[in-house]
């Protein structure tokens, strides 16, 4: 069945790409393929529930969140191409011993936390940066989304995928039963137009304006002055909302509200917002912030900083940007 269809291991020697690149590469996705059987395991491996800690994002962490977050980071500062690792989890990043580290990873190793216990997907993000050194300071990871060299997610769902790019293209690999990854999916492009949204209605009274007119027209359906009819979709897990709009279209947003006027958004700008903006605009979609400026050239400020995002179909996302 799976004969003759390309491995991901093939896919990765055969990239025009540093020697390094691709081990990172490498190790990513057997870690990934690792952390799929414990999110399969679920209740039998011990991966569901609360940790009983609070990480740096004042959120509690789950048992898997904690997981996940070691088997990347150990695997990852063991390849002797990474310099250092960032982590959603973790305060602060961490500088590597590796000699010859010219890599940094910065990544989400367990999104959509909420859906563990429910048995609902699930993903890992990973962004790859170039270091400047081997031994890389917290200032160094800070890189707009632009200069990044590969993105990827896995979502752990009714299959376990992994899609990639290196600025050539998105493609898709599924996980075999005997722990192979296998193209699925090559060239995935997402289509410009769309019926299908995304965002969390339950937070309506706390958005700014443009959202409140653009969502409500939505709903006005064929009724209203977009006169057409639109579906809606919310998995509380980005990658499978993006995976969905890579496979299908649709448009994702989780914008500026009012609830913490301070915080510019929820999601994170370095490991949600530039690795997923980087898929979706290979794919060639759109990932901005505000319906106009692309996420890929929000100059990072702090590691842990959030932006608003609404991304996916392009046209989609124009008419957001004229809402
Ligand atoms: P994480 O589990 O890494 O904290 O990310 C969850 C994020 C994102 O994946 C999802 O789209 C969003 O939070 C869901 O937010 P709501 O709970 O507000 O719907
Ligand atoms: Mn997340
Ligand atoms: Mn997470």
């Amino acid at each position: 069945m799976s004969a003759d269809r390309l491995r991901l291991d093939d896919h990765i020697a055969a990239l025009d790409a540093p020697e390094g690149l691709k081990a990172v590469l490498s190790v990513v996705a057997a870690t990934c393929a690792q952390i799929s059987d414990v999110v399969a395991g679920g209740a039998l491996a011990g991966a569901l529930g609360a940790s009983g800690q609070i990480n740096v994002q004042d959120e509690e962490q789950k048992k898997l969140d904690v997981m996940t977050d070691d088997m990347l980071t150990q695997a990852l500062l063991a390849c002797p191409a990474i310099a250092g690792v960032a982590s959603e989890e973790k305060d602060e990043a961490e500088i590597g011993t590796n000699a010859a580290g010219e890599y940094l990873a910065l990544f989400d190793p367990l999104d959509g936390s909420s859906n563990i216990d429910i048995n609902a997907p699930v993903g890992t993000i990973v962004s790859v940066l170039k270091s400047p050194s081997a031994t890389p300071t917290q200032g160094d990871f800070l890189q707009p989304g632009r200069q990044q060299v590969a993105a990827l997610y896995a979502v752990y769902g009714p299959q376990t995928m992994l899609v990639l790019t290196t600025g050539d293209g998105v493609r898709g690999f599924t996980l075999s039963n005997d722990g192979q990854w296998f193209l699925t999916h090559d060239a995935i492009a997402i289509s410009p137009d769309t019926k299908e949204f995304a965002i969390n209605v339950s937070n309506q009274r706390h958005w700014a304006e443009p959202v409140q007119r653009y969502v409500q027209a939505l709903l006005q359906g064929e009724e209203g002055p977009r006169a057409k009819n639109f579906n809606m979709r919310w998995v509380a897990a980005m990658v499978a909302d993006v995976h969905r709009i890579l496979m299908r279209g649709g448009v994702f947003f989780y914008p500026w509200d009012r609830r913490e006027p301070n915080k510019p958004g929820k999601l994170r700008l370095m490991y949600e917002g530039n690795p997923m903006a980087f898929l979706i605009e290979q794919a060639g979609g759109k990932a901005t912030t505000d319906g106009v400026q692309a996420i890929l050239d929000v100059p990072p400020t702090q590691l842990h900083q959030r932006i608003p995002v609404a991304l996916g179909s392009a046209n989609e996302i124009d008419a957001f940007a004229g809402a």
